[in-house]
């Protein structure tokens, strides 16, 4: 059974806008002591999309590189960047995209979640229909059929209904549809508020709240 709350994340990004999400949330497991592990997959495109949006170019040292200090991050929950990198390079290990032989590839592997974020739709439309060809596509099929978390946070508008299809057979299968829609109740102040509130959402829906995190009090 996995472990409650999660120890082993495994994070997948995928080419789909909103790279700052995946940072704040890369950020926040990187300073929450209960995760112990995780397991980080880029796609290709990803790769593509943080170029644009974060000024990140290639896969050397992506992880530190996705949470280091960028004119992107802000604020008190950056603030220990430093500490955060120097966790996250025990802690947060990048698994190739193209190696299926990898450790959550496998159901014997004890990876207690998964979140995809930002989950394009073309990744959504492999899982939903087993098409796992793709380490990303893999774990996420791995974790459908042995029952665990699985989280994707879809962007893209409009959706046609190809893709509305998909979100009702993934949601069918068991896996959480997390739509990368932020909320505005709590009038953020800046992108990175927005992105680390979200990120927040994320983690509470698996079982690990932040106590930094905005509660509506009516
Ligand atoms: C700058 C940029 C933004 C994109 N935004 C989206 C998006 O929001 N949603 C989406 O599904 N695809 C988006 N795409 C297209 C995907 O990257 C493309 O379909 C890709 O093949 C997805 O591959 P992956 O699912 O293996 O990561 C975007 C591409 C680029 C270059």
């Amino acid at each position: 059974m996995p472990s409650h709350p999660p120890q082993n994340l495994t994070i997948a990004t995928t080419g789909a806008s909103g790279a700052i999400f995946l940072r704040h949330l890369l950020l926040a497991v990187a300073r929450d002591k209960r995760v112990q592990t995780v397991n980080f997959i880029a796609s290709d495109s990803a790769l593509r999309v943080m170029a644009e949006e974060l000024g990140l170019m290639g896969r050397a040292n992506l992880v530190n590189r996705i949470l280091g200090p960028s004119s992107t991050t802000s604020g008190s929950a950056t603030s220990g960047n430093r500490a955060s990198n120097i966790r996250a390079s025990s802690k947060i290990k990048e698994q190739s995209n193209a190696d299926i032989g990898a450790n959550v590839a496998s159901g014997s592997y004890p990876a207690d979640a998964m979140i995809v974020i930002p989950c394009s739709v073309g990744t959504l439309a492999r899982i939903a229909n087993g098409v796992a060809s793709q380490l990303i596509e893999r774990a996420a099929d791995v974790s459908l059929k042995e029952k665990r978390p699985l989280v994707l946070c879809v962007r893209e508008t409009p959706l046609n209904k190809i893709h509305i299809r998909n979100l009702y057979r993934v949601a069918d299968a068991g896996a959480t549809v997390f739509p990368l829609i932020p909320a505005f109740y709590y009038r953020p102040a800046s992108l990175d508020e927005m992105a680390r509130e979200f990120a927040y959402r994320v983690l509470a829906h698996l079982g690990l709240p932040q106590p930094q995190a905005f509660r509506w009090k009516g």
